[in-house]
């Protein structure tokens, strides 16, 4: 290659069209002497080099990518090909009502959080199926574009988005220095169809539905296999700002639109909830007819300082939901029930279906739920039922039509033990507190029996947990049914044990791997050795401590010591621990008494062990900016001013402080309110600082 080559986004389209063609002539010489003689005549870096020319050119001139283009020669490479890009402002998900009641709530806890007078003015658009992307611009040029991926850090497709018309590369007119605009990637029916034609004929495989085309087409390793496919953009939101876009979100959206970005064009302002409704029901008789997929309507509070005001809740905003539509249905025959165990041992049952499209994705397993809906439903094998779908929920078994039950079919009998080879007694609790029976069956092995172990060590890599790449749920049963990771811990001694001829035989010789995606495995186990406490506590495994309350915990705690001594001591009834655990809004008893119950268990403590010889526990830093109360221990009593309760609660865990129900010893502010009575008295009691509404609000200011 001459060293003088131009930069690609210097070139001409005629430039490009010549340089296409002799790297598509040069690229395949090479590829004959090293495929075919065996013989290359340039390092591998060269090569890599001309492939990457290659595609640079064809990521900018999507329209001059050649027929026999190198990049059309390769298959997509496995995943974790893209790197890292962590979002400058998370990328979120949005909480779901699935009838009127549940957008009208929705409205009402609005009102009530803001405590507002009336209705506020709300924003409705169609729910778009396809995959949230975030696209930076400065200066008004595309900078770089990411997938959500877990919300804080997605996969950069930069290559792969600047192939989309719909986006564009330069902003017209003025925008701020910094935008990031979000929105949805999407498919269309009618090309979707025409790829999978396509795929069919080309004996490729072909897509599910439009979502999976679309994802599949976004993270190809090619752009320009990318560019072939027609994929679609709708903004509707965006990230990290360096100037506010509007006072609203409607008028926000008005200045994407301008800016040049696809906005939707069922887009609307709503007064109050019925015209959101009205709307809803539009958009779902038009549905069909749409040509793209949508699967509900996302409905957003208007005004951008309220929106500010609401916050969010874990993961989702408290101002906006998605309404999404009615589940569809079809009609197939059960063919068996199967029993499947959870990795807390619970017995589920799953209904074994004769294969039926429903919505357009086929489905041949069901849940259904447990073994009381079983009897009140009469489900019996052979029987034909009513199956619904819903967005991505696991579809359910509604009903049976009786007409066409077979003659001699018998009730089913939920199995009193485990299916697993033990056969362990699996038994229905007793709630001591209600006296009810818990609807779950449980089978009573723990870490003895198999499918639970099996269940846990599938938890613990999942992505929310450890999250290795190149390590799913395949990958680790595979292991661990070759006797290979009984525990956690040997995860991390795979690659010394493949190193010294302990796994037979070896990865790299095994079906579906190679040198590299071995080598890329242990290097993904390597890279989780340092962990983030909340991970980690999610990653045990503990029922009833799931994601929300590990993060709860590490923030509480801090760090793995910590945490452990206290859990430990939680256990024991009436401790000052356990009653420290408890003020952590958002604890209850069945937490705590599980975490005890956990660290009792000897062998729990002795794999524990074994596995903190291998990861190191990173100590949890605070999600929140710092502000003078962060890590503080708050208390409101009394009536607020201000502020709703809600507000003032999810203020005060925004800027890091705790937010406790009971004074103790570990409260640091008591914020009193008129009419403040018992609390008041015990922080005065215990020395405790008293605040007044305005001196919070001037020490959080
Ligand atoms: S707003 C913080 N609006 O739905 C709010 N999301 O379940 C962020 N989606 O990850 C989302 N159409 O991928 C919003 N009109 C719309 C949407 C939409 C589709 C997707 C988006 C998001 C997911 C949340």
């Amino acid at each position: 290659m001459s060293p003088a080559l131009k930069d690609v986004s210097a070139l001409s389209a005629d430039e490009a069209a010549s340089e296409l063609a002799r790297l598509a002539r040069e690229i395949a010489l090479h590829d004959r002497h090293y495929y075919e003689q065996d013989a290359p005549k340039i390092s591998d870096a060269a090569y890599d080099a001309l492939r990457a020319r290659n595609d640079a050119i064809e990521a900018r001139f999507p329209d001059l990518v050649r027929p026999d283009s190198p990049s059309a020669r390769v298959g997509a490479k496995p995943s974790g090909q893209f790197a890292e890009v962590v979002h400058a402002m998370p990328m979120l998900s949005l909480g779901n009502a699935f009838s009127e009641e549940d957008a009208a709530d929705f409205a009402a806890r609005v009102v009530k959080f803001l405590n507002l007078k009336e209705e506020p003015a709300f924003t409705a658009e169609p729910k778009i199926d396809g995959l949230a992307i975030s696209l930076r611009y400065e200066d008004g040029v595309l900078v770089q574009a990411a997938t959500r991926g877990d919300g804080r850090a997605g996969e950069n497709v930069t290559a792969n988005i600047r192939t989309l018309k719909d986006i564009p590369e330069r902003l017209t007119g003025a925008a701020p220095g910094v935008l990031e605009v979000r929105g949805e990637v999407y498919m269309s029916h009618a090309d979707f169809a025409a790829l999978n034609e396509r795929q069919a004929a080309a004996g490729r495989k072909t897509y599910m539905n439009p979502r999976n085309a679309a994802a599949g087409s976004l993270r190809q390793i090619d752009p320009a296999v990318t560019a072939q496919r027609r994929l679609r953009f709708f903004a509707y939101g965006w990230g990290e700002l360096s100037a506010p876009l509007a006072a609203t979100q409607f008028e926000a959206l008005n200045r994407l639109k301008a800016l040049g970005f696809p906005v939707n064009a069922d887009l609307v302002r709503c007064p109050d909830v019925a015209a959101m409704l009205t709307h809803y029901r539009s958009l779902e008789a038009r549905r069909a007819g749409l040509g793209y997929d949508i699967d509900g309507v996302v409905y957003k509070v208007d005004r951008l300082d309220w929106q500010a005001r609401l916050g969010f809740v874990a993961r989702a905003p408290r101002w906006a939901i998605a309404h999404k539509f009615s589940a569809e249905q079809a009609m197939t025959v059960l063919n068996a029930i199967d029993i499947q165990v959870g990795r807390t041992g619970a017995l589920t049952p799953v209904a074994k279906l004769e294969p039926v499209t429903v919505g357009g994705v086929v489905v041949s397993n069901a849940t259904l739920h447990n073994e009381d809906e079983i009897a009140r439903k009469d489900i019996r094998i052979g029987d034909t039922v009513v199956i619904q779908r819903a967005g991505d929920v696991i579809p359910q078994v509604v009903e049976v039509v009786l007409e066409r039950r077979p003659e001699g079919s018998a009730p089913f009998v939920f199995p009193k033990v485990c299916p697993c080879p033990l056969a362990t007694p699996a038994e229905r609790e007793v709630n001591p507190r209600t006296g009810e029976r818990n609807v779950v069956r449980r089978c009573s092995g723990e870490f003895a029996c198999p499918y639970q172990r099996k269940e846990h060590l599938k938890h613990f890599v999942s992505r929310k947990a450890f999250d290795i790449e190149g390590l799913g749920e395949k990958q680790m049963i595979a292991f661990h049914e070759a006797g290979e990771v009984k525990e956690p811990a040997d995860i991390f001694t795979l690659e010394a044990r493949n190193a010294s001829g302990a796994l037979v035989p070896p990865l790299q010789e095994r079906d579906g791997w190679g040198e590299r995606s071995a080598a890329n495995l242990f290097a993904a186990i390597d890279a989780r050795r340092t962990i983030a406490l909340s991970r980690f506590i999610n990653a045990m495994g503990v029922r009833h401590v799931g994601e929300e309350t590990a993060r709860l915990l590490a923030r509480t705690y801090g760090d793995w010591p910590a945490f452990r001594a206290a859990a430990m001591a939680a256990a024991q009834p009436g401790s000052e621990a356990r009653e420290a655990m408890l003020s952590i809004d958002g604890l209850g008893d069945t937490a705590v008494d599980a975490l005890g119950r956990f660290f009792s268990e000897a062998h729990n403590g002795a794999a524990l062990d074994r596995l903190l010889e291998q990861v190191t526990v990173k100590p949890e830093k605070v999600e929140t900016q710092e502000s003078p109360v962060t890590g503080k221990t708050v208390v409101f009593t009394g009536s607020l001013e201000r502020f709703t309760r809600d507000e003032a609660k999810a203020r005060a865990q925004s800027l890091g402080a705790k937010v406790a129900g009971a004074v103790s010893n570990n409260t640091d502010y008591l914020v009193a309110g008129p009419g403040a009575g018992s609390k008041l008295k015990k922080a005065q009691e215990l020395g405790v600082q008293v605040l007044t509404e305005d001196e919070w609000l001037a020490l959080i200011a």
